[in-house]
């Protein structure tokens, strides 16, 4: 059955004319130690935009994700999530915001002694949802990561690709506003960090989901700005590759060089962009 159909409005998400950006950063400035990761860095996410954070190893794209989920505080600068400054909420307040985000790692953390289903089940267990309310959510993360055929084996038999889509599936089970995305591609070839960044673009274009997408391959930069999903009149979903026709409005790219935001656009002005940093980055050969 077509996505869509099995759809009904309690998993619709409707986004408000808000002007309130989903993720703010404002000057943001984190040292470890004697050495600067963050100098100053400010941004805007929209409600239903995706954010791809480009930069060198090293270059502090995890911590940023870090300082979003508040598992690490700047030190100095702020950061709002959907309007509220969080870097200096206590713990008890902060567990509140944290519970509309969720992150998809490099490398999965699924709990191998648990089947796919269970693992996309375990945090609406833990939640305390009811099993019929339960079940309705895995059900269609599963079709959307389009899972089913796995629900009953165990991580350990599945591919690596597989288990990032799991991982991904468990991210959403419960409707969160905001995924961030670390380098979920590292290590997989081509066709299947294709399969992943399909999954990020229907998630942006089909559930409005905010996102960050960490990477620094420039295929997964080439996918995300050139390819968008439609919902047909009969409901079902389409991935279009848009050919250098459109821009996407709902997709910005973010890069960081020395602490510093050196690019902040659209892939149109990535491609374009003269600096020589980035242009070092985006003439790298494909992989
Ligand atoms: N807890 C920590 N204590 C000390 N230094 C840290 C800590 N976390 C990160 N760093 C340092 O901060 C810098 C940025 O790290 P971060 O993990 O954010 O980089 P990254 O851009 O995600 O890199 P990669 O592409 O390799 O994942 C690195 O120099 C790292 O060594
Ligand atoms: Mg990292």
């Amino acid at each position: 059955m077509p996505l869509a159909q099995n759809m009904n409005d309690a998993f619709v998400k409707t986004e408000s004319q808000s002007k309130i950006p989903r993720v703010e950063f404002r000057d943001v400035c984190l040292a470890f130690g004697d050495k600067i990761v963050l100098d100053g860095v400010s941004f805007r996410i929209n409600p239903g935009e995706m954010k791809v954070i480009l930069g060198q190893s090293g270059s502090g794209k995890s911590t940023i994700l870090r300082l979003v989920l508040g598992l690490l505080k700047p030190n100095s600068g702020e950061i709002y999530i959907n309007g509220e400054e969080v870097a200096h909420l206590r713990d008890e307040d902060l567990s509140q915001v944290r519970q509309k985000m969720s992150i998809v790692f490099q490398e999965g953390a699924l709990f191998d002694s648990l089947s796919v289903y269970e693992n996309i089940a375990y945090r609406p267990r833990e939640l305390g949802w009811p099993p019929e309310k339960i079940d309705a959510h895995v059900q269609r993360v599963m079709e959307f990561a389009r899972l089913g055929e796995v629900a009953d084996e165990f991580p350990e038999a599945l591919s690596g690709g597989t288990r990032r889509l799991v991982a991904i599936a468990r991210a959403m089970v419960d409707n969160p506003e905001i995924i961030l995305f670390d380098e979920p591609t590292v290590g997989l070839d081509p066709p299947t960090a294709r399969r992943l960044c399909e999954a990020a673009v229907r998630l942006r274009d089909l559930e409005a989901v905010t996102t960050m997408f960490v990477t620094h391959r420039l295929a997964d930069v080439r996918y995300l700005a050139s390819h968008y999903v439609l919902k047909n009149a009969d409901g079902a979903s389409e991935l279009l590759e848009e050919n250098g026709k459109l821009c996407l409005t709902n997709t910005r790219f973010l890069m960081i060089n020395e602490g510093k935001i050196v690019f902040d656009g659209t892939d149109e002005q990535l491609w374009q962009a003269d600096d020589k940093f980035l242009h070092s980055f985006t003439h790298e050969d494909e992989e």
